[in-house]
Protein backbone atom coordinates (compact mmCIF):
# COMPACT_ATOMS: atom_id res chain seq x y z
CA UNK A 1 0.00 0.00 0.00
CA UNK A 2 2.90 2.46 0.92
CA UNK A 3 4.01 1.54 -2.85
CA UNK A 4 0.92 2.25 -4.42
CA UNK A 5 0.92 5.82 -2.79
CA UNK A 6 4.51 6.81 -4.27
CA UNK A 7 6.62 6.04 -0.78
CA UNK A 8 10.20 4.28 -1.15
CA UNK A 9 10.40 1.87 1.29
CA UNK A 10 13.26 -0.42 2.91
CA UNK A 11 12.07 -3.47 5.01
CA UNK A 12 14.24 -4.76 7.75
CA UNK A 13 13.44 -8.02 9.08
CA UNK A 14 16.27 -10.69 10.23
CA UNK A 15 13.81 -13.56 8.33
CA UNK A 16 13.66 -15.50 11.27
CA UNK A 17 10.48 -17.66 10.05
CA UNK A 18 11.76 -16.45 6.65
CA UNK A 19 9.23 -15.12 4.26
CA UNK A 20 11.78 -13.54 1.65
CA UNK A 21 9.27 -13.68 -0.97
CA UNK A 22 6.96 -11.27 1.07
CA UNK A 23 8.84 -8.60 0.29
CA UNK A 24 7.61 -7.75 -2.98
CA UNK A 25 8.09 -3.60 -2.88
CA UNK A 26 10.60 -1.48 -1.97
CA UNK A 27 14.55 -2.92 -0.60
CA UNK A 28 15.23 -5.73 1.55
CA UNK A 29 17.97 -5.27 4.35
CA UNK A 30 18.63 -8.28 6.16
CA UNK A 31 19.12 -7.97 9.56
CA UNK A 32 18.39 -8.04 13.37
CA UNK A 33 17.36 -5.42 15.83
CA UNK A 34 19.56 -6.56 18.37
CA UNK A 35 22.49 -5.73 16.18
CA UNK A 36 23.31 -1.63 16.99
CA UNK A 37 25.81 -1.75 14.06
CA UNK A 38 23.35 -2.78 11.89
CA UNK A 39 21.01 -0.43 12.27
CA UNK A 40 23.85 2.59 12.53
CA UNK A 41 24.57 1.24 9.33
CA UNK A 42 20.97 0.89 7.96
CA UNK A 43 20.05 5.05 9.33
CA UNK A 44 23.14 5.90 8.33
CA UNK A 45 22.53 4.75 4.27
CA UNK A 46 18.96 5.99 4.26
CA UNK A 47 17.48 9.41 5.42
CA UNK A 48 13.65 8.25 6.51
CA UNK A 49 10.14 9.50 7.35
CA UNK A 50 9.04 7.40 9.47
CA UNK A 51 9.52 4.40 10.77
CA UNK A 52 6.69 1.12 11.11
CA UNK A 53 7.41 -1.07 14.06
CA UNK A 54 6.42 -4.54 13.05
CA UNK A 55 8.94 -6.50 14.41
CA UNK A 56 8.53 -9.10 17.45
CA UNK A 57 7.62 -12.59 18.84
CA UNK A 58 3.48 -12.97 18.63
CA UNK A 59 2.94 -16.42 19.94
CA UNK A 60 1.10 -16.29 23.67
CA UNK A 61 1.59 -19.90 24.47
CA UNK A 62 5.12 -19.53 23.66
CA UNK A 63 5.81 -16.36 25.54
CA UNK A 64 4.46 -18.24 28.37
CA UNK A 65 6.95 -20.86 28.33
CA UNK A 66 9.78 -18.52 27.53
CA UNK A 67 9.37 -14.82 28.33
CA UNK A 68 12.53 -14.21 28.16
CA UNK A 69 12.67 -14.22 24.49
CA UNK A 70 10.09 -11.96 24.23
CA UNK A 71 11.24 -9.32 26.54
CA UNK A 72 14.33 -9.59 24.74
CA UNK A 73 12.91 -9.35 21.59
CA UNK A 74 9.78 -7.57 22.13
CA UNK A 75 11.14 -4.42 24.90
CA UNK A 76 15.15 -4.23 24.64
CA UNK A 77 15.33 -4.86 21.02
CA UNK A 78 12.79 -1.79 20.46
CA UNK A 79 15.12 0.24 22.55
CA UNK A 80 18.00 -0.64 20.27
CA UNK A 81 15.61 0.66 17.03
CA UNK A 82 14.64 3.93 19.21
CA UNK A 83 18.19 4.70 20.11
CA UNK A 84 18.98 4.49 16.41
CA UNK A 85 16.60 6.85 15.74
CA UNK A 86 16.66 9.44 18.11
CA UNK A 87 20.80 9.40 17.12
CA UNK A 88 19.53 10.00 13.37
CA UNK A 89 16.93 12.69 14.28
CA UNK A 90 14.41 10.14 13.41
CA UNK A 91 10.99 11.14 15.12
CA UNK A 92 7.69 9.35 13.53
CA UNK A 93 6.97 5.90 14.36
CA UNK A 94 3.70 3.71 14.10
CA UNK A 95 3.86 0.61 15.98
CA UNK A 96 1.85 -3.06 15.86
CA UNK A 97 0.37 -3.01 19.48
CA UNK A 98 -2.49 -5.40 20.58
CA UNK A 99 -5.68 -6.10 22.31
CA UNK A 100 -3.50 -8.69 23.94
CA UNK A 101 -2.84 -5.70 25.84
CA UNK A 102 -6.07 -5.35 27.71
CA UNK A 103 -6.50 -8.44 28.79
CA UNK A 104 -9.86 -9.94 30.11
CA UNK A 105 -12.01 -6.77 28.89
CA UNK A 106 -14.36 -5.61 32.10
CA UNK A 107 -16.83 -4.78 29.58
CA UNK A 108 -17.55 -5.06 25.46
CA UNK A 109 -16.83 -3.18 22.59
CA UNK A 110 -13.14 -2.21 24.32
CA UNK A 111 -12.40 1.98 24.24
CA UNK A 112 -8.88 2.97 24.64
CA UNK A 113 -9.34 3.96 27.81
CA UNK A 114 -9.70 0.71 29.30
CA UNK A 115 -7.89 -0.19 31.73
CA UNK A 116 -5.01 -2.45 30.01
CA UNK A 117 -3.98 -5.38 32.65
CA UNK A 118 -1.87 -7.58 29.96
CA UNK A 119 -2.78 -11.88 31.57
CA UNK A 120 0.55 -13.13 29.36
CA UNK A 121 3.92 -12.02 28.51
CA UNK A 122 3.68 -11.09 24.81
CA UNK A 123 0.46 -8.81 26.05
CA UNK A 124 2.82 -7.36 28.95
CA UNK A 125 5.91 -7.04 26.31
CA UNK A 126 3.81 -4.52 24.14
CA UNK A 127 2.14 -2.48 26.89
CA UNK A 128 5.99 -1.99 28.26
CA UNK A 129 6.51 -0.59 24.35
CA UNK A 130 3.34 1.49 24.59
CA UNK A 131 4.80 3.17 28.14
CA UNK A 132 8.49 3.58 26.29
CA UNK A 133 6.63 5.69 23.88
CA UNK A 134 4.76 7.75 25.69
CA UNK A 135 8.05 8.47 27.95
CA UNK A 136 9.88 9.42 25.04
CA UNK A 137 7.29 11.39 23.99
CA UNK A 138 7.58 13.59 26.88
CA UNK A 139 11.41 13.20 27.29
CA UNK A 140 12.43 13.44 24.18
CA UNK A 141 9.75 14.67 21.26
CA UNK A 142 9.01 11.02 19.80
CA UNK A 143 5.87 11.01 17.84
CA UNK A 144 4.12 7.87 17.55
CA UNK A 145 0.85 6.08 16.52
CA UNK A 146 0.20 3.03 18.70
CA UNK A 147 -2.17 0.57 16.33
CA UNK A 148 -3.80 -1.92 18.81
CA UNK A 149 -4.89 -4.76 16.31
CA UNK A 150 -7.16 -7.34 17.19
CA UNK A 151 -7.17 -10.43 15.21
CA UNK A 152 -6.04 -9.44 11.63
CA UNK A 153 -7.31 -11.55 8.51
CA UNK A 154 -8.14 -11.80 5.46
CA UNK A 155 -5.40 -11.64 2.26
CA UNK A 156 -4.70 -9.09 0.15
CA UNK A 157 -7.93 -9.14 -2.63
CA UNK A 158 -5.71 -9.57 -5.46
CA UNK A 159 -4.03 -12.82 -3.90
CA UNK A 160 -0.33 -11.33 -3.81
CA UNK A 161 0.25 -11.98 -0.36
CA UNK A 162 -1.71 -13.64 2.12
CA UNK A 163 -0.32 -15.47 5.69
CA UNK A 164 1.84 -18.39 6.69
CA UNK A 165 2.69 -18.94 9.62
CA UNK A 166 4.59 -22.27 11.59
CA UNK A 167 2.97 -23.11 13.46
CA UNK A 168 -0.18 -21.83 12.72
CA UNK A 169 -2.36 -20.69 15.44
CA UNK A 170 -4.76 -18.16 13.47
CA UNK A 171 -8.44 -19.50 13.59
CA UNK A 172 -9.06 -18.47 10.31
CA UNK A 173 -6.02 -20.19 8.41
CA UNK A 174 -6.29 -23.44 10.52
CA UNK A 175 -10.41 -23.54 9.66
CA UNK A 176 -9.55 -23.39 5.96
CA UNK A 177 -6.71 -25.93 6.58
CA UNK A 178 -9.46 -28.19 7.55
CA UNK A 179 -11.78 -27.47 4.33
CA UNK A 180 -8.89 -28.26 2.32
CA UNK A 181 -8.27 -31.64 3.98
CA UNK A 182 -4.85 -30.31 5.30
CA UNK A 183 -6.20 -31.36 9.28
CA UNK A 184 -8.26 -33.73 10.16
CA UNK A 185 -10.55 -31.58 11.76
CA UNK A 186 -10.82 -27.75 13.54
CA UNK A 187 -10.79 -27.53 17.00
CA UNK A 188 -13.67 -25.35 19.05
CA UNK A 189 -12.17 -24.35 22.18
CA UNK A 190 -15.16 -24.51 24.05
CA UNK A 191 -18.71 -24.05 23.99
CA UNK A 192 -20.01 -23.25 27.04
CA UNK A 193 -18.90 -19.45 27.31
CA UNK A 194 -21.55 -16.68 28.00
CA UNK A 195 -21.94 -16.13 24.49
CA UNK A 196 -25.03 -16.00 21.67
CA UNK A 197 -23.62 -20.12 20.74
CA UNK A 198 -21.30 -20.71 23.28
CA UNK A 199 -18.10 -20.08 21.38
CA UNK A 200 -15.32 -17.62 22.14
CA UNK A 201 -16.10 -14.36 20.35
CA UNK A 202 -13.50 -12.46 18.85
CA UNK A 203 -13.24 -9.48 16.18
CA UNK A 204 -11.82 -9.85 12.68
CA UNK A 205 -9.74 -7.17 11.08
CA UNK A 206 -9.03 -7.67 7.09
CA UNK A 207 -5.30 -6.75 6.84
CA UNK A 208 -6.24 -4.43 3.79
CA UNK A 209 -8.56 -2.45 6.59
CA UNK A 210 -4.97 -2.55 8.73
CA UNK A 211 -2.45 -1.83 5.85
CA UNK A 212 -4.99 1.80 4.95
CA UNK A 213 -4.57 2.02 8.84
CA UNK A 214 -1.02 2.59 8.94
CA UNK A 215 -0.77 4.70 5.73
CA UNK A 216 -3.12 7.35 7.42
CA UNK A 217 -1.57 6.91 10.88
CA UNK A 218 1.80 8.10 8.63
CA UNK A 219 -0.23 10.74 7.40
CA UNK A 220 -1.30 11.98 10.86
CA UNK A 221 2.53 11.98 12.01
CA UNK A 222 3.72 13.85 9.00
CA UNK A 223 0.96 16.32 8.81
CA UNK A 224 1.81 17.34 13.31
CA UNK A 225 -1.32 15.08 14.60
CA UNK A 226 -0.96 14.42 18.15
CA UNK A 227 0.92 11.00 18.95
CA UNK A 228 -2.03 8.34 20.33
CA UNK A 229 -2.96 5.41 20.96
CA UNK A 230 -5.83 3.72 18.59
CA UNK A 231 -7.37 0.49 18.47
CA UNK A 232 -7.95 -1.70 15.35
CA UNK A 233 -11.51 -3.88 15.19
CA UNK A 234 -14.14 -4.35 13.37
CA UNK A 235 -16.50 -3.50 16.05
CA UNK A 236 -18.42 -6.77 15.14
CA UNK A 237 -17.78 -9.70 17.49
CA UNK A 238 -17.73 -12.75 15.23
CA UNK A 239 -17.96 -16.11 16.97
CA UNK A 240 -15.35 -19.20 16.40
CA UNK A 241 -18.48 -21.54 15.13
CA UNK A 242 -19.60 -17.99 13.24
CA UNK A 243 -16.50 -18.67 11.36
CA UNK A 244 -16.59 -22.72 10.77
CA UNK A 245 -20.34 -21.57 9.13
CA UNK A 246 -18.66 -18.94 6.98
CA UNK A 247 -15.94 -21.11 5.76
CA UNK A 248 -18.34 -24.14 4.52
CA UNK A 249 -20.48 -21.72 2.63
CA UNK A 250 -17.18 -19.96 1.08
CA UNK A 251 -15.44 -23.06 0.72
CA UNK A 252 -18.70 -25.19 -0.13
CA UNK A 253 -16.64 -28.18 1.26
CA UNK A 254 -17.62 -29.81 4.79
CA UNK A 255 -15.55 -31.10 7.41
CA UNK A 256 -15.23 -31.67 10.87
CA UNK A 257 -15.37 -28.95 13.55
CA UNK A 258 -14.67 -31.33 17.25
CA UNK A 259 -16.05 -29.27 20.56
CA UNK A 260 -13.37 -29.43 23.11
CA UNK A 261 -12.32 -28.41 26.52
CA UNK A 262 -12.03 -24.23 26.87
CA UNK A 263 -8.22 -23.27 27.16
CA UNK A 264 -6.78 -21.55 30.13
CA UNK A 265 -6.16 -17.67 29.59
CA UNK A 266 -9.32 -17.24 26.07
CA UNK A 267 -11.90 -14.24 27.20
CA UNK A 268 -15.34 -15.31 26.71
CA UNK A 269 -15.54 -12.17 24.30
CA UNK A 270 -12.86 -9.27 22.57
CA UNK A 271 -14.33 -7.10 20.40
CA UNK A 272 -12.86 -3.57 19.69
CA UNK A 273 -14.48 -0.51 19.23
CA UNK A 274 -12.56 1.54 16.41
CA UNK A 275 -14.24 4.72 16.87
CA UNK A 276 -11.31 6.74 17.64
CA UNK A 277 -9.46 6.10 14.49
CA UNK A 278 -12.28 6.43 12.62
CA UNK A 279 -12.92 10.34 13.95
CA UNK A 280 -9.00 11.17 14.38
CA UNK A 281 -7.27 8.98 11.65
CA UNK A 282 -10.56 9.28 9.58
CA UNK A 283 -10.02 5.40 8.56
CA UNK A 284 -13.04 3.70 6.39
CA UNK A 285 -12.76 -0.14 6.73
CA UNK A 286 -13.64 -1.79 3.72
CA UNK A 287 -13.94 -5.38 3.92
CA UNK A 288 -16.13 -5.95 7.14
CA UNK A 289 -18.25 -8.85 6.36
CA UNK A 290 -17.24 -12.24 7.84
CA UNK A 291 -17.45 -13.70 4.67
CA UNK A 292 -15.38 -11.66 2.07
CA UNK A 293 -12.40 -11.92 4.93
CA UNK A 294 -12.57 -15.83 4.78
CA UNK A 295 -12.95 -15.56 0.79
CA UNK A 296 -10.15 -13.44 0.18
CA UNK A 297 -8.08 -15.89 2.60
CA UNK A 298 -9.36 -18.59 0.88
CA UNK A 299 -7.90 -17.50 -2.50
CA UNK A 300 -4.59 -17.21 -1.00
CA UNK A 301 -5.06 -20.86 1.13
CA UNK A 302 -5.78 -21.89 -2.21
CA UNK A 303 -2.68 -20.47 -4.61
CA UNK A 304 -0.06 -21.13 -0.99
CA UNK A 305 2.27 -24.06 -1.87
CA UNK A 306 2.99 -26.58 1.14
N1 LIG B 1 -1.38 -11.14 13.34
C1 LIG B 1 -2.18 -10.61 14.26
O1 LIG B 1 -3.37 -10.95 14.39
C2 LIG B 1 -1.65 -9.52 15.18
C3 LIG B 1 -2.52 -8.97 16.14
C4 LIG B 1 -2.04 -7.97 16.97
C5 LIG B 1 -0.74 -7.52 16.86
N2 LIG B 1 0.10 -8.08 15.93
C6 LIG B 1 1.48 -7.57 15.85
O2 LIG B 1 1.74 -7.20 14.52
C7 LIG B 1 3.11 -7.41 14.21
C8 LIG B 1 3.21 -8.24 12.95
O3 LIG B 1 2.54 -9.47 13.19
P1 LIG B 1 2.56 -10.67 12.13
O4 LIG B 1 1.37 -11.51 12.44
O5 LIG B 1 2.78 -10.13 10.77
O6 LIG B 1 3.83 -11.46 12.66
P2 LIG B 1 5.07 -12.06 11.86
O7 LIG B 1 5.81 -12.96 12.80
O8 LIG B 1 4.62 -12.57 10.55
O9 LIG B 1 5.95 -10.74 11.61
C9 LIG B 1 6.94 -10.31 12.50
C10 LIG B 1 8.20 -10.03 11.69
O10 LIG B 1 9.20 -9.51 12.55
C11 LIG B 1 10.44 -10.06 12.20
N3 LIG B 1 11.30 -10.00 13.38
C12 LIG B 1 11.07 -10.53 14.61
N4 LIG B 1 12.09 -10.24 15.43
C13 LIG B 1 12.99 -9.51 14.73
C14 LIG B 1 14.25 -8.92 15.06
N5 LIG B 1 14.79 -9.03 16.25
N6 LIG B 1 14.89 -8.24 14.07
C15 LIG B 1 14.36 -8.12 12.83
N7 LIG B 1 13.17 -8.65 12.47
C16 LIG B 1 12.50 -9.35 13.43
C17 LIG B 1 10.13 -11.49 11.77
O11 LIG B 1 11.12 -12.01 10.92
C18 LIG B 1 8.78 -11.30 11.05
O12 LIG B 1 8.97 -11.07 9.67
C19 LIG B 1 3.73 -8.05 15.45
O13 LIG B 1 4.38 -7.05 16.19
C20 LIG B 1 2.54 -8.61 16.21
O14 LIG B 1 2.78 -8.63 17.58
C21 LIG B 1 -0.33 -9.06 15.09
Amino acid sequence: MLAENGYETVVFDNLVYDHREAVKWGELVVGDLNDSVALKKLFDENDFDAVFHFAAYAYVGESVENPEKYYFNNVANTLNLLKAMREHWVNNIVFSSTCATYGEPESVPITEDMPQNPINPYGATKLMVERIFADYHKAYGLNFVVLRYFNAAGADPDGEIGESHDPETHIIPLVLDAASGLRPDVKVFGTDYDTPDGSCVRDYIHVTDLASAHLLALKHLQAGGASDFFNLGNERGTSVLEVVESVRRVTGREFTAAHTERRPGDPAKLVGSSKKAKDILNWKPQFEDIDTIVFHAWKWHEKKEY
